[in-house]
């Protein structure tokens, strides 16, 4: 049984688990405070031309490549040719890396999730996230919390674990998103939130807003790190990558915008500068909270949305580094499992401490937390992007046919991933260094 390699028992339940990776904090938490620093409207436009024209070509081109090899990611790269193994390695280091620091995020979650249900509201909540942070036990414990009601469905199995919990979550997100959005429209700031997001002002536009919009597009896509690669793996024979591409990205984009929907009128109300950066969902949200009505209601409804978005991506992670050590050294799921499980737990301890006892060690100037994020994101998940798209584009020709299908599109889809991407990803690859 263990050797066998699991497949998905649907198409719809592939379509819920890929849209499970994809949305995550990048769609509640990241995207609102980018598009927020970046100018609002004008970023919205470069970030759906860029998710739309860019990124679908190597998420089709990722899930194309698990579909065809079958197999992990390190495998999937080692079986196109050997000498592209270093490159499905990263990947499955980057799977290890970006957890341990997204799930430190996940144990603020459940900590908002606790004060808001049972616990005394704390009435400044800039003081309130210092505090918490600069206890080394709670948020560490609360950390591996998360990764625990993360990992147990891995651990389960694809089938009885992921699929079920991306099943039962994803509507539940779904129906609490639209809610939340629903009431934030009936909010006096509703207009000038909705106005921000979408009457652009033009002399916004820069060329820093263009790469942050793509590596926005790279994040919440789950591409550039295997994710979509293992996913892509389990998959039947039959199935339209093209099709799925559109789908995925249809739902990511909007989630995302339902997002941008149900945080911008909420701040406008209540005069709070969309600027306010990482902290906006953690002190200035909550903060907001306080002064509407049904504040724990609200509130936790808030928090429970964004802790089934982190544990549906969270999975897809996990899952990436898991699936290597079960293919590659034919480990069980659950020994794999348990590996992982430690290697995130020892990565995860600095990264939490960064913002407490740790925040003096610095890594090239940012606290491990900072450094994690920073590496993955700006380094790691353009890089393994260029190298599925240069592999696609010219060595093995069989990806882009089993990604795009056959026609006039496929062919134009196919000169922009030999031709535009992998220059436009190396462009974002030098400015994301400096
Ligand atoms: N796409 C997820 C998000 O938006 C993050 C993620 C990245 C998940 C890479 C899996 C792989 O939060």
């Amino acid at each position: 049984m263990e050797n066998k390699r699991p497949e998905w028992t649907s198409y719809i339940s592939f379509i819920i688990a890929t849209i499970g990776s994809a949305v995550g904090l990048g769609n509640i938490w990241r995207f609102p405070y980018i598009m927020g620093e970046y100018g609002g409207a004008v970023f919205l436009l470069v970030y759906l031309f860029m998710v739309a024209l860019i990124c679908a070509i190597p998420l089709a081109v990722e899930l194309a490549m698990g579909k065809i090899y079958k197999s992990d990611v390190v495998s999937v790269y080692e079986k196109i040719n050997s000498r592209f193994k270093i490159f499905g390695i990263i990947g499955g280091i980057t799977a290890v890396l970006i957890p341990a620091f997204y799930f430190v995020v996940g144990g603020w979650i459940i900590n908002y999730i606790w004060i808001f249900l049972i616990n005394d509201i704390p009435a400044d909540f800039s003081a309130y996230f210092l505090t918490m942070n600069a206890n080394p036990y709670i948020p560490l414990s609360l950390t591996v919390l998360f990764l625990l009601c993360t990992i147990i469905f891995p651990f389960i199995g694809l089938n009885k674990g992921i699929e079920r919990a991306n099943n039962i979550m994803m509507p539940l997100f779904g129906i609490m998103l639209i809610l939340l959005a629903g009431y934030a429209l009936t909010l006096s700031g509703a207009q000038e939130g909705l106005r921000f997001m979408f009457k652009p002002d033009f002399s916004k536009f820069s060329g820093e807003m263009i790469l942050a919009a793509l590596g926005q597009a790279l994040f919440t896509l789950s591409i550039g790190m295997g994710a979509m690669i293992t996913y892509g793996s389990y998959l039947k024979k039959e199935v339209n990558i093209r099709k799925s591409v559109y789908t995925l990205i249809f739902f990511d984009t909007v989630v995302a915008m339902l997002a941008g929907i149900m945080i911008f009128p909420i701040v406008f109300t209540n005069g709070i500068e969309p600027t306010a950066g990482a902290t906006l969902v953690f002190i200035s949200l909550p903060q907001i909270f306080l002064s509407l009505p049904f504040t724990r209601v609200l509130a936790v409804i808030f928090f429970l949305l964004l802790f089934f978005a982190a544990i549906t991506s969270g999975i897809s992670l996990l899952e990436t580094s898991i699936a290597c050590l079960c293919d590659r050294f034919k480990m069980s799921r659950k020994k794999s499992a348990l590996l992982i499980f430690l290697a995130v737990l020892l990565l995860a301890l600095p990264s939490s401490l960064s913002f407490g006892l740790m925040t003096d060690i610095r890594i090239f100037d940012k606290t491990f937390f900072d450094f994690l994020d920073y590496i993955t994101s700006n380094i790691l998940m353009p890089f393994g992007s260029l190298a599925a798209v240069i592999i696609a584009g010219w060595y093995a020709k069989n990806i882009a046919k089993e990604a795009f299908g056959e026609g006039n599109f496929a062919r134009l889809l196919t000169f922009l991933l030999k031709f535009v991407l992998p220059p436009v990803l190396i462009a974002v690859l030098i400015i994301g260094l400096n």
